[in-house]
């Protein structure tokens, strides 16, 4: 059992980014010296992923530029003798990972989005990453953690995180029978209860291995939440059939959809950065802080 292939949702707009996002995609955001998808791709091989399929929309070309060979840059670099960001250049994908995408012509929701990969998938189990959701894993990426637990158990598993209640309305959450530390089996699943109705407070973090049997349920899945096709009604669907585990990741999730959260990540990242992490802390720890606000709630709407 092996993972080789990983799809990663992109078509979103990325509105809450506007204007920044006006012209490039969200995904191409920087968190300090890289786009937020080459964290998302880089994850994905860390557990073994070979074949990655994006699934995009109008105006994410520079998501497949980004992953193409640029011959004019990698000459220019190499005529002006620059061979570190030569490598860095060259480095952004091994030569065996091959790239698919995918257009997903209408933004009908995450599920449909997922079903848009069915060709590329074929009939082997795989992974999603949602490239919003930035994960710094603890001693391995999240989806190096999810692999070994997919591969002990030979189930799908979800990552989850817990979230406190007024966050609830916002993400997928699971209930759960508990199978030991930070492991359980998924009993139901339901996409952005609200606080009241949710089985659980162990949210959904954009990290799925999933069987090709959700692909197959996709296919007659009606729109659910938010009028759009909901890969948590999907799973919620497959669970009769399948067993389904959550697992609570080590590490820090930024939720990078959010102004907030990826304000965070570049800080956070900033500060662990090996050439001027150090150099960073002293100028946070010198900045005039004003006093504290209480804080606002606008971006958890
Ligand atoms: C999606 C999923 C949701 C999950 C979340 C994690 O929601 O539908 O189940 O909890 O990602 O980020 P979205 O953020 O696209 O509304």
């Amino acid at each position: 059992m092996r993972i080789r292939k990983a799809l990663f949702p992109v078509a979103g707009l990325g509105t809450r980014f506007l204007p920044a996002t006006k012209a490039s995609p969200k995904e191409m955001l920087p968190v300090v010296d890289k786009p937020l998808i080459q964290y998302a791709v880089q994850e994905a091989l860390s557990a073994g992923a070979e074949e990655l399929i994006f699934i995009t929309g109008r105006s994410k070309n520079a998501i497949m530029d980004h992953f193409d060979k640029a011959y004019e840059l990698e000459a220019e670099l190499e005529a002006r003798g620059k061979s570190d960001m030569l490598k860095v250049v060259q480095e952004i994908l091994p030569p065996h990972a091959t790239c698919i995408f995918i257009r997903q012509a209408e933004a009908l929701g995450l599920g449909h989005a997922v079903a848009c990969g069915r060709a590329a998938i074929g009939n082997e189990d795989f992974a999603v990453i949602l490239a919003d959701d930035l994960i710094k894993g603890e001693s391995a990426t999240c989806m190096e953690q999810m692999r070994r637990v997919y591969e002990e158990f030979g189930a799908s598993v979800i990552a989850v995180q817990e979230v406190a209640p007024e966050e609830i309305h916002r993400y997928g959450v699971v209930e759960i029978k508990p199978i030991s530390e930070g492991l359980g089996e998924v009993t139901g699943i339901v996409e952005k209860p609200s606080a009241e109705e949710a089985p659980s407070n162990w949210a959904v973090v954009g990290r799925y291995i999933l069987t090709p049997h959700v692909l197959d349920i996709l296919e007659a899945t009606d729109p659910g939440a938010g009028g759009e096709i909901q890969l948590t009604d999907a799973i919620a669907e497959a669970l009769k059939q399948q067993t389904v585990l959550a697992m609570r990741f080590d590490g820090k999730r930024y939720d990078c959809g959010s102004k907030l959260g990826y304000l965070q990540a570049n800080v956070e990242l900033a500060l662990s950065h090996p050439e001027f992490g150090a150099q960073f802390a002293n100028y946070l720890r010198d900045l005039p802080l004003p006093e504290p606000e209480p804080e606002s709630s606008a971006e958890s709407a």
